[in-house]
């Protein structure tokens, strides 16, 4: 199978990842940009377990912080229950406020609207311990808790931005979710879901973009993970974690990166810049070669994604299979060589 096919193959099926968990600190770096936007809002973790997801944690321990208005977790029955460390102060008792204990196959809901304390302050990690436990904050859910079943998504159009990292294997049906209903999100990805066909309409558009951290992420994994000689490792605690080289931030929240723009030093040259085999523009290898003088269309690595601004470059569309979607011009060959993707752009404003 040829490097593209192997992707193909693994695009919409990565189950390994499905149970990767998200650090608290992944979370507070990210958010941290986003604060003005998050005032006053009804937030949604709907793959997030109340007792153990740090996106839950995050949101507990910021709520007044970030005023919030609402905070709505709910939790998937598959998702495997008290094997991830989360980075909690206070251990968490797996237990209802019925004294029933949370089991595996079961999916469950929490839902605040205040927290004692002060506003604009982060609340102590007791107090989160204690709303947990209190009566009818965590309650079972009907169903499995997928995010797609009708209650789930009832939670969904009453929100106004949902915030998580879900399965990677459902992130395309997360997305489409959020587009129908007109709902800001704040997703943790795998960057391949850049030039899905459902997903680059609308980073072309610019109706959706990444966020700032882009590249590295380490996750906690369940103890059933296999070990492996790269990106897998135990910590002290006996804690498996897994990494991920191009994990992203897929958001359509405003930011600032969007209005920075990319500084470029190169000029054009015929000699480095090749032409496409079958398509009329040029090939530049890396973000930081992109010339200025270029008034073409030209492929660039899928990473200028993360210095996108649109008053700067038009994104023309992508070259990957030639076939994916409408905007998935040619498969790039340079030479008669295969490249690996690439984002078409055009300089603005000539
Ligand atoms: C990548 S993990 C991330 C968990 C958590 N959001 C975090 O960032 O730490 C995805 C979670 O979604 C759960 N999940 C799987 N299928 C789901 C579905 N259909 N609906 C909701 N959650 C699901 C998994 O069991 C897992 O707990």
């Amino acid at each position: 199978m040829s490097g593209n096919s192997i992707l193909n193959c693994a695009k919409y099926s990565s189950k390994n990842t499905d149970e990767w968990y998200t650090t608290y600190e992944t979370i507070a770096e990210e958010i941290k940009y986003y604060t003005k936007q998050f005032f006053g809002k009804a937030v949604l973790c709907n793959c997030d377990d109340p007792f153990e997801s740090n996106f839950c944690y995050y949101f507990l321990k910021n709520f007044n912080k970030l005023r919030l208005k609402k905070l709505v977790c709910t939790s998937y029955a598959g998702s495997k229950i008290d094997q991830i460390k989360n980075d909690r102060q206070v251990p968490l008792k797996m237990f209802l406020n019925t004294g029933e204990p949370v089991t595996v196959g079961r999916g469950y809901v929490l839902t605040i609207t205040e927290i004692p304390g002060r506003i604009g302050k982060e609340v102590d990690d007791l107090t989160i311990k204690k709303i947990l436990s209190k009566k009818g904050v965590v309650k079972k859910l009907i169903g499995n808790g997928d995010f797609r079943s009708e209650e789930c998504v009832k939670y969904l159009k009453e929100c106004d931005i949902c915030c998580t990292n879900p399965p990677f294997s459902l992130f395309v049906d997360l997305f489409s979710l959020l587009v129908k209903y007109n709902k800001l999100y704040l997703l943790i990805g795998n960057q391949n879901a850049i030039t899905y066909k459902e997903i680059f309409p609308y980073i072309k558009e610019n109706k959706a973009w990444v966020g700032y951290k882009f590249g590295d992420m380490a996750f906690r994994v369940p103890a059933d993970t296999e070990p492996r000689n790269t990106r897998f490792w135990v910590d002290e605690a006996g804690q498996k974690w897994r990494s991920l080289g191009n994990a992203m931030w897929l958001t359509n929240i405003d930011i600032k990166r969007k209005y920075q723009k990319l500084e470029l030093t190169k000029y054009y040259n015929p000699e480095v810049y090749p032409k496409f085999d079958n398509f009329e523009g040029i090939n530049v290898k890396k973000v930081a070669d992109i010339p200025v003088d270029y008034d073409g269309i030209m492929g660039v690595p899928i990473t200028y994604i993360k210095y996108h601004n649109s008053s700067q470059f038009e994104i023309i569309g992508e070259a990957n299979h030639g076939s994916d979607n409408e905007f998935d011009l040619f498969k790039p060959k340079v030479n008669g060589r295969e490249l690996f993707k690439r984002i078409l752009i055009r300089r603005k404003g000539k």
